[in-house]
């Protein structure tokens, strides 16, 4: 029999993904998802992908009751990949009550359920955002660089989660954890059938840069020229979709075969290296052969200066590494937003 895994927010950019790898790596994918912030036809794509529809639950996770009756249908769920959460940064600061809610009790719930239900294994959505900014010398970051202060209230939520998580278990609760802290996730699923849906103006880097290209925006806004770095511009990890949906199999299996010699362990998801804004504007002009129209606009409150991860731990424990190039991921995100624009999305 197949092994069943619950995807929370399994509509969403990295949830979809993901169960499509879960999918065509042979796992009963069951996704729940509330649809605040996605639509209900992505499971139409993943089914267009894998050729296998997989089961879905409109239901918030924050919904304890709904919750139950979901595990208890689905029984029996080996373990959980727990995504659903509120992740716009500019927004948990005028409303941090609403992150607080959404991302703590929907994780709360989860570990509650899970003894009564035997389900073993949990997989965290976690972020880079929990490093803050990095002394230079600890560049790249390790799994164990201290964490800093959040400079959100969201980037605060991935924090009390993980703290959330990491004492759960260490109260003998009968589950083991992996906490997988994501760089920054770009591109899109090759065929273009699913990939990154923002609600409005883009806040992120790769939407707005493809809309810009596409001419739904007149212009890309580079936040800052001024940084200590070698152009000036603000240094991230970009890490392809496909990869670090991949990591969070990888990541379950690991426990799920019990080699996880750990009650939680923890894992950078990231390639290795450190790009700028302006490098990653120019590789899109150049993969693409698309002329980007941008310009140099001051800092945007609360980046950070430059991050980028050690992923020697991924790479040796899990068995994983990022196969594809930062053109492979812009390339994918090109052919998607073109795909929207075919189809009259936008
Ligand atoms: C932020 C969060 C991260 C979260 C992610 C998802 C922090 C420190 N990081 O990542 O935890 O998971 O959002 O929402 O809170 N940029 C421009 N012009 C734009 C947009 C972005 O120049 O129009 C620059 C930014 O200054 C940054 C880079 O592009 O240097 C990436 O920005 P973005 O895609 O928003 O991600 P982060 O801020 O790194």
């Amino acid at each position: 029999m197949k092994k069943r895994i619950l995807v929370t927010g399994g509509t969403g950019f990295i949830g979809s993904h993901t169960s499509v790898e879960l999918i065509e790596s042979g796992y009963d994918v069951v996704i729940v998802d509330n649809l605040s912030n996605s639509k209900a036809d992505v499971i139409y794509g993943i089914e267009k992908i894998t050729g296998i529809r997989p089961a879905f639950e409109q239901v918030d996770c924050t919904d304890l009751p709904a919750l139950e009756n979901v595990l208890r249908k689905y029984q029996p769920i080996e373990g959980i990949i727990h995504f659903a959460a509120s992740k716009a940064v500019g927004e948990s600061v005028k409303e941090p009550l609403k992150y607080y809610r959404n991302n703590t009790v929907s994780t709360i719930n989860l570990l509650e359920l899970m003894p009564q239900f035997g389900i073993k294994g949990f997989i965290f959505s976690s972020s880079c955002t929990v490093y803050g900014q990095p002394n230079t010398e600890n560049l790249p970051v390790r799994e164990t660089s201290p964490r800093q202060d959040a400079e959100s209230p969201y980037g605060n939520t991935k924090k009390i989660d993980e703290d959330i998580i990491t004492d759960f278990c260490k109260s003998g609760a009968p589950i083991q954890a992996i906490l997988l802290r994501y760089f920054n996730p770009i591109g899109a699923h090759p065929t273009a059938i699913i990939g990154e849906l923002p609600n409005g103006v883009p806040a992120n880097l790769i939407p707005y840069l493809t809309q810009t290209a596409i001419g739904i925006r007149e212009c890309l806004s580079v936040f800052g020229d001024d940084y200590n770095t070698p152009d000036g511009s603000c240094i991230r990890d970009y890490i392809y979709i496909v990869d670090l949906a991949k990591a969070h199999v990888a990541a379950m299996e690991r426990i799920l075969n019990g080699k996880s010699d750990k009650q939680v362990d923890i894992f950078n998801i990231g390639t290795g290296t450190g790009v700028s804004v302006l490098e990653l504007i120019h590789t899109f002009e150049k993969c693409t052969g698309v002329k980007l129209n941008y310009k140099i606009v001051g800092r945007r409150a609360g980046d950070i200066e430059q991050v980028w991860g050690n992923v020697d731990k991924a790479n040796k424990i899990l068995g994983w590494h990022a196969t594809h190039t930062l053109e492979d991921a812009l390339s994918s995100a090109w052919k998607w937003q073109q795909k929207l624009r075919a189809d009259g999305v936008m």
